[in-house]
């Protein structure tokens, strides 16, 4: 599992690479209950008998009983060696062929003992929490609703002021103390990285304690110190909580994921048991890549603030090449300065559930953040927007997906941003002299503050060929004022041009062409109309 450092590059193959794509990319597979099921490879066959399992890895066919995980697939469909189908994969993953070297016994009986020192040192940390000394630490972890039961089940404890590790293992070689992260070598000797601090246990996939994360107990910065990577612990590859929430990622199909770890437990015991949080790190591939081993359903769970938001954006790129048809990727905002440990306090699993449903889907998340993120009201912007878009969904693996997702944006640009193109693309023969600077720069003004008014109004703007992607003037006009400044402006240019046709129809009429009384008449009442209208508007 990815919790440990790979045992070697095979296993990363495994924990990187999702064996439903690998074998999709030569048998169509249909997901039916937990596996996904497709005609065998290996054998003729018109009914499908082969299943493959996301969650074990391995496929097995029911027809011919051949069995195996991604390495034996690509060896046997590709007819390749083991190292050309290792190679064939790492190309698949895009990562690297390491130089391997297989591990020494003396190396696997070092990181044995890393693990026994760790498993130690928390045992102690949690008596420390009970003892004379834990008080402060105690009531604090009680003051933030933590029961004692889960206390255990976390294994929070309490690292003393003192060096309670360098001095409990002196029998213990320092090289061993210090490869577990626990202590460091200064210049009075050993000492301990974590002092007065609440321990949480940070465990691996398996359950063993592979590292810890302090927080800081006198309001002292940095909030949480967690152990520098180790042999045995790769921030960038552990997810906090996942021990604890494997089984209901895969029970309720989905994961949650929200940004601190007592946020973490507290969704876990407050109703929400799918739920991780990352290691003090932005979210990583390797993060996303161990979630999606049980399935592809994630909603995230970030701070409505400015840097939640970037966090939520930098999600949605990194998990763009994980997503799969059917993937339901979504992201939830705790607004008000809360985060999910708050909301579940003040409001309960209610008001988390309801923060949940309000969830946005990760292609209209996309599509919002593209429309925030640039000014799609101007072309210039729309082509930054486009290529934003355009390198997001190039991401998608999925042929079919990937294209379907393609025409749902061309849809939305064509709905959303029509009227924009139509002032580059549809020429429009202007028979009225342009506006004048200061109804232009009104105009300006209008459209960058408020660009949602311009929907009915898109082909009247683009008839008065302005550029509006231009610094914006400064003026201060209400929402209101704004809509009838455009309305007035499009009633006075018609009133225009109808007199301007008046003209011209007027002369046929005086060179003797009688023909044009009829409408001349017509663009009369017309006028009469349009003045009464605008004087209307202008009264209100
Ligand atoms: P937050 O600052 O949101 O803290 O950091 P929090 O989770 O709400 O902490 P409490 O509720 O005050 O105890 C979110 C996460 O970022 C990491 C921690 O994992 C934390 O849970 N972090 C934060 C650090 O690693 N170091 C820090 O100094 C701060
Ligand atoms: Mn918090």
């Amino acid at each position: 599992m990815a919790e440990r450092p790979y045992n070697n590059f095979t296993d990363e193959l495994r924990t990187r690479l999702s064996i439903v794509d690998v074998v999709s990319r030569r048998v169509p597979l249909v997901r039916r209950g937990q596996n996904y099921w497709g005609c065998c490879p290996f054998h003729n066959e018109k009914t499908p008998s082969f299943s493959v399992s996301e969650e074990k890895g391995f496929y097995h066919c029911f027809g011919c009983g051949e069995h195996g995980d991604i390495i034996s697939f690509t060896m046997k469909s590709e007819n390749l060696e083991f190292r050309d189908a290792i190679r064939a994969l790492a190309d698949m993953a895009g990562i690297k062929m390491p130089d391997y070297k297989p591990k020494s016994a003396a190396q696997i009986a070092a990181e044995e003992s890393y693990i026994n020192i760790t498993a130690h040192a928390a045992q102690m940390y949690q008596k420390k929490l009970y003892e004379p000394g834990g008080e402060t630490a105690l009531s604090y972890i009680r003051g933030r609703g933590f029961t004692d039961e889960m206390i255990k089940k976390y294994g929070i404890g309490y690292a003393p002021k003192n060096n309670l590790i360098a001095n409990s293992f002196s029998n213990i070689k320092e090289s061993a103390l210090i490869a577990t992260g626990l202590c460091r070598r200064g210049d009075y000797g050993m000492y301990d990285f974590f002092r007065h601090k609440l321990m949480f246990p940070i465990f691996n996939a398996h359950g063993a304690v592979v590292a810890f994360s302090g927080r800081s107990l006198d309001g002292s910065e940095p909030k949480y110190i967690n152990t520098t990577d180790t042999e045995m612990f790769h921030k960038r590859q552990t997810i906090f909580g996942f021990n604890f929430a494997r089984d209901a990622i895969h029970r309720n199909n989905r994961s949650i994921v929200v940004e601190g770890q007592i946020d973490a437990i507290q969704m876990q015991c407050n109703g929400f048991p799918e739920t991780v949080a990352p290691l003090g790190t932005a979210l990583t591939d390797d993060h996303i890549a161990i979630l999606c081993k049980s399935n592809r359903n994630i909603t995230f769970c970030f701070d409505g603030d400015n840097a939640g938001q970037k966090a939520a954006s930098r999600a949605a790129s990194i998990i763009m090449p994980f997503v799969r048809d059917t993937s339901d990727v979504r992201f939830a905002f705790v607004t008000g300065g809360k985060d999910p440990d708050e909301v579940l306090k003040t409001g309960g699993a209610d008001a988390m559930h309801k923060i949940i449903n309000t969830s946005i889907g990760l292609i209209d998340f996309l599509w919002q953040i593209a429309n925030r993120k640039f000014v799609t009201s101007t072309p210039g912007g729309q082509s930054q927007a486009e290529k934003f878009l355009d390198k997001e969904v190039e991401k998608i693996t999925d042929v079919k997906f990937r294209s379907a997702i393609k025409s749902d944006y061309d849809k939305r640009k064509f709905d959303e941003w029509r009227k924009w193109k139509k002032t580059k693309s549809v020429h429009v023969n202007i028979e009225l002299p342009p506006v004048d600077d200061i109804t232009k720069n009104t105009l300006i003004y209008i459209v960058n503050t408020y660009p949602e008014i311009i929907d009915g109004y898109g082909e009247f703007l683009a008839t008065l060929n302005i550029d509006f992607d231009v610094p914006v003037p400064t003026m201060n006009l209400t929402r209101d004022s704004a809509e009838r400044y455009i309305v007035s402006l499009k009633i006075q240019r018609y009133l225009q041009k109808l007199n301007i046709d008046k003209k011209e129809f007027t002369s046929r009429l005086l060179m003797g062409d009688t023909s044009v009384r009829d409408e001349i008449n017509r663009i009369d009442t017309e006028i009469v109309r349009m003045t009464e209208k605008l004087e209307r508007l202008i009264n209100v």
